[in-house]
């Protein structure tokens, strides 16, 4: 038994100092079926993240203010080709009400995510986060927004955005054009990231876990796009099925594989965000606590108002979609207050150490 340990330990170790992993060893990670090791994996990297961030979640509030999309993502329920989405947007009135009811309960994050809705022109947007600037200085704000050329990326940087979120979704060639349309295109999603980061955004990547066609290798290939990429975020989450997309058939993503997937990225970003994200909470009840307790140090509870909520419906049985802010951040701060870590009110920004 102790032998079998030291192997893991050795492991762990190995990845740890060297801030690297080769794809043997990731396999080997993902394959490993003792619990005991899987155990040892997920609390080394806890113990990365206390080193940095001790015992505190940075919390976010997520404002999903648009869900059409000129974009057809193969897995995603807000795709244009989905008739039966019931589409909407929020007013730049209703977006500051969001904002208000946040800070109110000390949100100082606000994420403002919404499908690529050539509606809100860059003026638009350029518009809104200066008000929410000018309304709440100490707050960030947080874009995730999708592709748009550099020159856009620019104003919404000099209107006062701090963040900006687009997962990659896959660093394999072959595999991103098995989940987008043709006219979306890898190679623009990461000169998108790259842009962003020379503008001088905090730039956060990701990509679902158990995506349609995913395997070891992708893995492997987004994990290299992450050291190269050096985002400041990393958002994962299981890939859930949506009943009106073609990929309503697919298998959904484990819960362990990313959770074990959560941990390898820790442990070789030791300092980058990361959500334990709404769709970890979907597929199992304490996903997001077992998150946090893999190596993940934020939440993003929603903030949107209730009536729009179900509309925002990227994959089915999303959680949360009939409460109150108040009530996600009260049951958010209890489930993390059982497993021993605190939401902290602040920016919550990348420590760089
Ligand atoms: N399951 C899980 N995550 C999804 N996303 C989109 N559709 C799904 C789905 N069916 C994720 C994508 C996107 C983010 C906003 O939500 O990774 O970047
Ligand atoms: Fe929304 Fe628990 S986080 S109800």
């Amino acid at each position: 038994m102790v032998i079998i340990m030291n192997d893991i330990k050795i492991l762990v170790d190995k990845i740890k100092e060297n801030r690297n992993i080769t794809k043997e060893q990731l396999e080997e990670l993902l394959l490993i079926d003792d619990e005991e090791k899987i155990k040892y994996l997920f609390c080394s990297a806890r113990e990365v993240c206390d080193k940095i961030y001790g015992k505190e979640i940075y919390i976010r509030g997520l404002i999903e203010f648009t869900n059409y999309c000129k974009n057809d993502c193969l897995y995603c329920g807000i795709r244009r080709s989905n008739a039966w989405a019931d589409r909407y947007r929020l007013t730049k009135e209703q977006i500051l009400e969001c904002c208000d009811k946040g800070y109110e309960l000390g949100f100082r994050t606000f994420v403002l995510q919404g499908g690529e809705d050539m509606y809100y022109t860059d003026e638009l947007i350029c518009e809104i986060v200066g008000d929410i600037k000018s309304r709440f200085s100490d707050c960030a704000i947080t874009l995730s927004i999708g592709e748009k050329s550099k020159k856009s990326y620019q104003r919404y940087f000099d209107a006062g955005a701090d963040r900006y979120l687009l997962r990659h979704e896959t660093a394999d060639k072959a595999h991103y054009s098995k989940l987008h349309p043709n006219e979306l295109l890898l190679e623009n999603r990461m000169e998108c990231l790259r842009d962003l980061k020379e503008i001088g955004f905090q730039v956060g990547c990701g990509f679902m876990v158990g995506s349609p066609f995913q395997t070891i290798d992708t893995l492997y290939k987004d994990i290299c796009f992450i050291k190269e990429l050096k985002p400041h975020m990393v958002g994962i989450g299981p890939f859930i099925p949506q009943h009106a997309t073609p990929f309503a058939d697919k298998k959904a993503g484990s819960v362990d594989r990313t959770l074990r997937l959560l941990s390898i990225i820790r442990l070789i970003e030791p300092c980058v965000l990361l959500p334990a994200t709404t769709a970890l909470g979907t597929m199992h009840p304490q996903g997001r606590e077992m998150g946090i307790l893999a190596g993940a140090n934020v939440v993003m509870p929603n903030l949107s108002p209730t009536a729009v909520r179900k509309k925002y419906e990227l994959y089915d049985n999303k959680i949360c979609t009939g409460d109150e802010a108040a009530e996600c951040r009260s049951c958010l701060q209890n489930r993390i207050e059982n497993v021993g870590y605190k939401i902290v009110t602040g920016r919550g920004d990348f420590k760089n150490v």
